[in-house]
């Protein structure tokens, strides 16, 4: 008891000294504070990265820095069209942001992905910028600020790039490759889940912030209307169990027209039947990792199945269905730190074209298959949310075990993540803050609303 209050104790001091300040104010927290080695950009704060701080914030009554937080990356987003195709497009929010000095003045400095490796787009910062505002207002009530106009334009700028132009015929959003927290090549172009549960999470945190005007009323429209035809999408056919195999095992191909069974063209070679009929437990099932023309990818991705069941983007019976299988394939996604980013891992051939031969991203390694503290957040609202809580116990007990004598790495490696990730950063403040927020959100239930959604009626 006093080794885990200490840990806490330890956890929220190393919180408190990743805030970074700007004219005084505190406005995020900074993605690493390792001593050992070059900071390249884990010394800006990533909006991603935020959230799970911002989100203890708030639990503990300091909401100031989530405002301020929020007032700042609002400001960083383009407002108006530019024909200059290097500048960023209208709507978004960069994916970090770092306080410099210029002219002896402090300056904010947003990257947008250009500075990044391999420029990967931030589309998810936009949705989590959503799903943080609706998180704020849930829990100050201050919808004051939600409702000013430069935060009501943000959030139209944001639908707008989601909703209104675009070159798909599907409910989902159109995505390049490593949009979201897997920011390097994986295979994640088009449709991936991860960034499809995040799409619909702040589809009903917009619903719920947009003031009904005149000028929102077009939005409020469009985005209502996308969320039925999403959810029976994403809970038909992105769905995985064993029963849904049976069918796509017999699946005709070939076939033309609107009401055909097969309607992403899916040929039976492309899926590891017998493994995954192996590894799929009776009462368990997943959300597939991408759906695309003749392209369905059954790699089992930890955010987007976690936030499909924080956000009730998945079934009841599914969201079931998904701890079902995480219960029984706990070594395979837990393992010895919560939890797998995607499993299994792309090795030999698929790794070298799919990641492009990525060092960083070999099997069992950093995206393609570690381990991230980070994820035992989500894993712990999941279960919450389900009423599984023994599940959440037993994950915080094994972190708890590694946690702070590792140095709150960034990220694990190997088939049970029983190594520190080989090029892991110490101090990551998100292994950090994900681990106050899976205690607070255990101690306390209430807590749970500030990300969480009922059935979209
Ligand atoms: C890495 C991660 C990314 C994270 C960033 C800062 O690039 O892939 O998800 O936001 O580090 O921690």
């Amino acid at each position: 008891m006093i080794a885990e209050q200490s840990l806490v104790e330890e956890a929220f001091q190393a919180l408190e000294d990743s805030i970074i300040y700007y004219n005084g104010r505190p406005v995020g927290t900074i993605a690493a504070r390792d001593p050992e080695v070059d900071a390249l950009n884990y010394d800006q704060c990533f909006i991603r990265d935020f959230v799970s701080s911002a989100l203890v914030f708030l639990i503990k009554d300091r909401a100031e820095i989530v405002r301020n937080f929020l007032e700042v990356t609002l400001k960083l987003q383009p407002k108006e069209r530019q024909l200059d195709s290097s500048k960023p497009g209208v709507g978004l929010i960069p994916a970090s942001f770092k306080v410099e000095i210029s002219n002896g003045k402090e300056q904010v400095k947003a990257d947008f992905g250009e500075h990044a490796i391999a420029r990967v787009s931030p589309v998810d910062s936009c949705l989590w910028w959503i799903i943080l505002l609706r998180a704020y207002v849930n829990s100050t009530k201050d919808t004051a600020l939600a409702y000013r106009a430069d935060f009501q334009q943000g959030i139209r700028l944001i639908l707008e790039l989601c909703l209104v132009s675009r070159f798909d015929m599907e409910p989902t959003l159109l995505v390049t490759d490593g949009a979201s927290m897997i920011d390097r090549r994986m295979g994640l172009y088009g449709h991936p889940i991860d960034i499809q549960s995040l799409f619909y999470a702040a589809l009903r945190g917009a619903s719920e912030l947009l003031f009904p005007n005149k000028d929102n009323q077009y939005l409020i429209k469009a985005l209502h209307s996308r969320l039925n035809p999403l959810i029976k999408h994403i809970q038909e056919n992105y769905w995985l169990n064993t029963e849904r195999l049976n069918v796509i095992y017999r699946y005709k191909v070939e076939e033309y027209g609107e009401n055909v069974l097969n309607r992403f063209n899916i040929y039976s070679d492309s899926i590891p039947f017998h493994t995954l009929t192996e590894w799929l437990p009776e009462t368990g099932g997943y959300l597939a990792g991408n759906l695309g023309p003749s392209h369905i990818d059954c790699r089992f991705f930890a955010v987007g199945n976690l936030m499909a069941i924080v956000s009730s983007l998945a079934s009841k019976q599914q969201s079931q269905a998904i701890l079902n299988l995480i219960e029984e394939r706990w070594s395979d996604l837990l393992g010895d730190m919560p939890m797998k980013i995607c499993f299994p891992a792309l090795e030999d051939i698929e790794w070298k074209i799919i990641t492009g031969c990525d060092p960083k991203n070999r099997a069992w390694s950093y995206h393609n298959g570690g381990n991230w503290p980070v994820l035992i957040w989500m894993f712990v609202a999941a279960v919450q949310k389900m009423g599984r809580t023994e599940l959440g116990h037993e994950a915080i007990k094994i972190a708890e075990k590694r946690l702070s004598k590792d140095e709150w790495a960034e990220y694990y490696d190997g088939k049970k993540g029983t190594l520190v990730g080989k090029e892991a950063r110490k101090y990551q403040t998100w292994s950090i803050a994900g681990y106050l927020l899976a205690k607070e959100l255990m101690a306390n239930p209430r807590h749970l609303k500030l990300v969480s959604f009922d059935e979209y009626p």
